[in-house]
């Protein structure tokens, strides 16, 4: 496993790589590492990028908290269909993965902190609610008391019109998401590695 991490290590510093093939490759090299927080070997392919921003009605997008960008494949095109004036905060736990070298608008603010804490640091920037939250966290594999604060606070710092979206590799956080939510639609995305479940949750 030390020599498979050092060959990746080798290709991260190889010239004339693309910037998209060079994130792939940090959060490959991230997963292998420590697959647990990360839950995935891949970004999320674009038919399930776009399943996750689809419910975003962009007039109705003032603030849009994001939850485990990872090396930033949901951020790049979140930024892209809402407004400059639409404030995005997107929360990763890896420093190393979602990168201020990576670009992102004015309007898009990178948290390298815990999604627990979204409300902490939504009152920082003097924000009351969100109208979306799109979140990719590993929710099967991050401990039940984090998931149950992290879901309260989403409920509680939703908006009435807003939208909660999540994905996941399976339907069995159904059950603990609907303890908070209590109008959950779910979409099948077939054509990602792996193919994914998008719940779309109202409260
Ligand atoms: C399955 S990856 C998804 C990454 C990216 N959004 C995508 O769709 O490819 C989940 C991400 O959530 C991050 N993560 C896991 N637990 C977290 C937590 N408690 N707070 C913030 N980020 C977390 C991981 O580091 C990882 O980058």
């Amino acid at each position: 496993m030390n020599l498979l991490v050092k060959n990746f290590s080798s290709a991260l510093d190889s010239k004339n790589k693309s910037p998209a093939r060079m994130s792939k490759l940090r959060f490959f090299l991230h997963s292998i590492r420590d697959f647990k927080t990360i839950g995935s070997v891949t970004p999320s392919g674009k038919y399930l990028v776009d399943a996750l921003i689809a419910p975003i009605d962009p007039k109705n997008a003032r603030c849009i908290v994001e939850l485990g960008a990872g090396e930033g494949c949901v951020t790049r095109e979140l930024q892209k269909k809402v407004s400059d004036d639409c404030i995005i905060l997107s929360f990763e736990i890896h420093e190393t993965l979602l990168r201020p070298s990576d670009a992102y608008k004015k309007n898009v603010i990178l948290i390298h902190d815990d999604a627990e804490n979204i409300k902490k640091h939504l009152d920082l920037h003097n924000i009351k609610s969100i109208d979306y939250v799109i979140s990719s966290l590993p929710l099967a594999q991050i401990p039940k008391e984090k998931v149950a604060k992290i879901l309260a606070s989403v409920k509680e710092l939703l908006e009435p019109h807003g939208s909660y979206v999540q994905y996941q590799y399976s339907l069995l956080s159904k059950k603990t998401i609907g303890k908070h939510f209590k109008n959950i639609r779910v979409k099948f995305v077939p054509f990602n590695i792996f193919p994914a479940f998008v719940y779309i949750c109202k409260k």
